[in-house]
């Protein structure tokens, strides 16, 4: 039985004053979290400080991204794994969509980066999806496989017991467009059965995440299906009671 895990993508929002109230109204709910792991990935600057603001063991937190150099030196401008391990991060997320294409991180990057998350004990969430042209265009299990592989080439099938799965169709982020609950079902299932030809265990096992407008009145159905097991959610997690009630939808 897997269990459900659920983390809030910050992306670049908040300042000291808001992130301080969002943080207030997450603890004061965090006595209903039972049953499912949440986590909070704040913009990096504010790492330490939500984790002085927080005043529950219920909830983790994470990164955005890392540098991919596994050791200090001269990167200005980078954040090592070390570093946010040293602020009390638990979790990284890489290759987000947004990272892929505004950024332009390849899927070799976004390997690199967890072999390196996996080096310092950092769980990484590795993010996989495709755009609306490539589902349209029948290519969404070559881009997702590619994707994973690349990882699994890099790490081994074996990390995957330490490395957790998002899968966020692009044309789902922030546009109020969720995948189906059987759409997205469809996928998890094909992303497992992937590991799974390699290493049933592992992927018996692994934490797949669905993300793209995952609010409160949709979490429940998706956080259902069989091969869902909980959510990387962005825009809802800048809300307390919105978030609490997704990380409670499925339990
Ligand atoms: P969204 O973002 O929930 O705002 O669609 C999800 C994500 O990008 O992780």
């Amino acid at each position: 039985m897997r269990k459900l895990f659920v983390a809030g993508n910050w992306k670049m929002h908040g300042n000291k004053t808001f992130i301080k109230d969002l943080v207030t109204g997450l603890n004061a709910k965090s006595v209903s979290l039972n049953n499912v792991d949440v986590a909070v990935c704040p913009p990096a600057i504010y790492l330490d400080f939500v984790n002085k603001c927080l005043a529950t063991d219920k909830i983790f937190l994470g990164a955005q991204n890392i540098a991919i150099e596994p050791e200090q030196g001269a990167f200005t401008g980078e954040i090592s794994i070390a570093m946010v391990k040293d602020i009390g991060c638990s979790y990284v997320i890489l290759g987000h969509s947004e990272r892929r294409a505004i950024y332009g991180e390849t899927n070799e990057q976004v390997a690199d980066k967890t072999a390196t998350a996996l080096s310092a004990n950092i769980t990484p969430i590795v993010c996989v999806g495709e755009t609306l042209a490539e589902r349209e265009a029948g290519k969404l299990e070559l881009v997702i496989s590619t994707q994973l592989n690349t990882v699994i080439n890099k790490v081994g099938i074996d990390a995957f017991a330490n490395i957790v799965i998002a899968y966020e169709p692009v044309w789902a982020i922030g546009t109020g467009k969720t995948a189906s609950s059987a759409q997205a079902q469809e996928v998890h299932a094909f992303i497992r059965s992937l590991l799974a030809q390699k290493n049933a265990e592992v992927a018996e096992k692994v934490i797949i995440q669905y993300g793209g407008s995952v609010k409160p009145n949709n979490a429940k159905e998706l956080f259902a299906q069989p091969d869902i097991d909980g959510g990387l959610i962005g825009g809802a997690s800048l809300n307390a009671d919105d978030f609490i009630a997704i990380c409670t939808a499925g339990v």
